[in-house]
């Protein structure tokens, strides 16, 4: 499984590879996250999945007086993001088995995590963030936004795959999940790509169970 492969060296791997770029790493970072502020007040209990070291939960949470849970396979990332950001709740993990109590998260994010996960786990991802999302939460996903799935050969591994899609189609097929907004460019600085093979995107749901289906008298 490719979340094996994650937890034993790839998760480590990748964040190896990318302290050479925190620079980039944490420009491209704030440029397509900080959409998600707006959706963050004080008093949430935000989680963010596939975290890396929680450089962007860091950045989101900031100036709120937020609780921040972020889970990744990487336990160097982990280690490392404990130690840089102390107030953040790291662990390590993978996205289809949240250590976390039911209904307990006001808004989860996805930021370039679903196109990693392996296609057998795809629908246990959705019930885990449906198990511990409150009612009335807000999934934040951002990833490539392309318009037929595509799947493309790891470049630092043979064995993996990432895998394009519009992950936001997974969520809507329930009725409490509705789409209520999404970019392909956050602001003026950010990347926009003309080529949709390589357009990214972010769509942001909004659960809500009360309003789901219309009652239909007896
Ligand atoms: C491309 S990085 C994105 C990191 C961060 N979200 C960002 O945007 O900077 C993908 C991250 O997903 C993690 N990952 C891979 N497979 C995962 C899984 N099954 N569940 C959760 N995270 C996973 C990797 O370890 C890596 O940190």
């Amino acid at each position: 499984m490719q979340k094996d492969l994650f937890l034993k060296t790839e998760g480590n791997n990748y964040y190896n590879r990318n302290q050479q770029n925190l620079d980039v790493v944490n420009k491209t970072s704030d440029e397509l996250y900080s959409g998600y502020k707006k959706y963050i007040n004080d008093g949430m209990v935000i989680l963010e999945i596939g975290c890396s070291d929680g450089h962007n939960l860091s950045q989101l949470t900031k100036d709120r007086k937020c609780v921040a849970y972020g889970i990744d396979p990487s336990q160097d990332a982990i280690k490392d993001g404990k130690h840089r950001f102390p107030d953040l709740k790291l662990m390590v993990g993978t996205a289809d088995e949240l250590n976390l109590p039911d209904e307990s998260i006001d808004i989860v994010i996805f930021g370039f995590c679903l196109y990693l996960v392996d296609r057998k786990l795809l629908a246990k991802v959705v019930a885990e963030t449906d198990r511990v999302t409150k009612d009335n939460a807000y999934v934040g996903i951002t990833d490539f936004d392309v318009k037929i799935p595509r799947k493309r050969r790891y470049k630092h591994y043979e064995d993996i795959y990432s895998y394009k899609y519009d992950y936001s189609k997974l969520f809507l097929a329930y009725p409490q999940y509705s789409l209520i907004e999404k970019w392909n460019k956050p602001s003026k600085e950010s990347v926009f790509f003309s080529n949709i093979e390589e357009r990214i995107g972010t769509t942001v749901l909004y659960k809500n169970h009360k309003d789901a289906y219309l009652f239909e008298a007896d």
